[in-house]
């Protein structure tokens, strides 16, 4: 090893184990004014030419490689500093007291959606949605509903401008129109969604409440296949041992129509306060589409019938609850929510 390969071995030896002010002396010890390498380099008159330029070279060479590794010493022991820091400062959770937080859970109008749709999709149904906001043309025209006709009084609906144009869908009908206009038969799909109704709300009426439509249409369809899928719905749905009704009726867009009742689930059809003592509750409104309401999507009424239905969220869960107040729904109340 020559003179200055030892001078850098040990330079090299004493970097690695040196703190921020220990580099600073070594600087000096090496390349300061009395520096060992300075005085090499000032002893080079000493020197033949040849060995000047070696020595010289070599000096040279040795100074850069000892400043590189001060500075990459200097950044090692910087970023030593931060991990220790980091270390330092790191949030131990191990001793926090395990606090067992409750878990949420669906709102009980979200869980019967839900329920609803899995029973209808098991019976074939795909699941569409429309609009909150709708047109006079999707809510009440083009369901064959006239323009003087009494649902439409400032009564029941929700205007929201001054020409009765724009207003909140009362019911989730106009999802039938909207789901004609875009496809072609054959159609079954479900329409569940929220609706507005301008009334005071008491212990069965809200202004703001939950409907799920139902609408099939294709060649042939009859009235013998919506009272076999709403018997199967209302079985599965509820359960299997009920006793199903339909009554003729009467709904704009449907003819004929009728009202689908089930054995109360209270009494089981003995007679109590909540079936009135029929022994028999009203569960939703169905019916054929009416020609016209074909008609305002382009449907050609020769060649296609269907069948539509429509049924309250917050009836049916009171029902499967046997809830007596629809209130209870909007209160939040955590002791009523919890149940669910
Ligand atoms: N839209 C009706 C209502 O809100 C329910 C219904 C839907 C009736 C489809 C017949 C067919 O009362």
């Amino acid at each position: 090893m020559s003179n200055i390969e030892r001078i850098i071995y040990e330079a090299m030896e004493k970097i690695k184990n040196s703190d921020d002010e220990m580099l600073e002396n070594i600087r000096s010890e090496y390349f300061g004014k009395n520096g060992i390498l300075t005085k090499i380099l000032k002893s080079l008159s000493h020197y033949s030419i040849e060995d000047r330029k070696r020595i010289g070279f070599e000096t040279n060479k040795a100074k850069t490689n000892l400043e590189s590794e001060i500075e990459k010493r200097r950044k090692g022991l910087k970023k030593t500093l931060i991990v220790q820091k980091m270390q330092r400062e790191k949030l131990d959770c191990s001793s926090i007291f395990y606090f067992p937080f409750p878990k949420g859970s669906f709102h009980p109008i979200v869980q019967t959606i839900q329920d609803m749709i899995l029973t209808f999709k098991s019976l074939g149904f795909l699941v569409a949605e429309g609009p909150e906001i709708e047109t006079d043309w999707y809510n009440f025209e083009a369901l064959n509903i006239p323009k003087n006709h009494p649902a439409k009084d400032i009564q029941d609906t929700f205007y929201l401008d001054s020409m009765k144009n724009l207003l909140l869908r009362t019911h989730t009908s106009p999802g039938q129109i909207r789901v004609m206009e875009k496809q072609k038969p054959p159609i079954k799909v479900v329409v569940p969604g929220r609706v507005y109704r301008n009334e005071s709300s008491d212990a069965s009426h809200s202004s703001t409440f939950h409907q799920i439509e139902g609408l099939r249409v294709d060649k042939n369809v009859t009235f013998l296949d919506l009272k076999i899928i709403l018997t199967k719905f209302i079985h599965s749905f509820f359960c299997y041992e009920l006793n199903v009704r339909f009554r003729p009726s009467y709904f704009q867009f449907t003819e004929p129509s009728a009202e689908v009742d089930v054995q109360c689930l209270f009494c089981m059809g003995r007679g109590c306060k909540v079936c009135k003592n029929s022994g028999w509750i009203e569960m939703l409104g169905c019916g054929m589409l009416h020609p016209n309401v074909l008609g305002s999507v382009n449907y050609d009424s020769e060649l296609y019938t269907g069948y539509a239905f429509g049924m309250g969220v917050e009836r049916i869960t009171m029902l499967k609850y046997k809830i007596d107040d629809i209130r209870l729904f909007y209160e939040n109340d955590l002791r009523f929510l919890k149940q669910f």
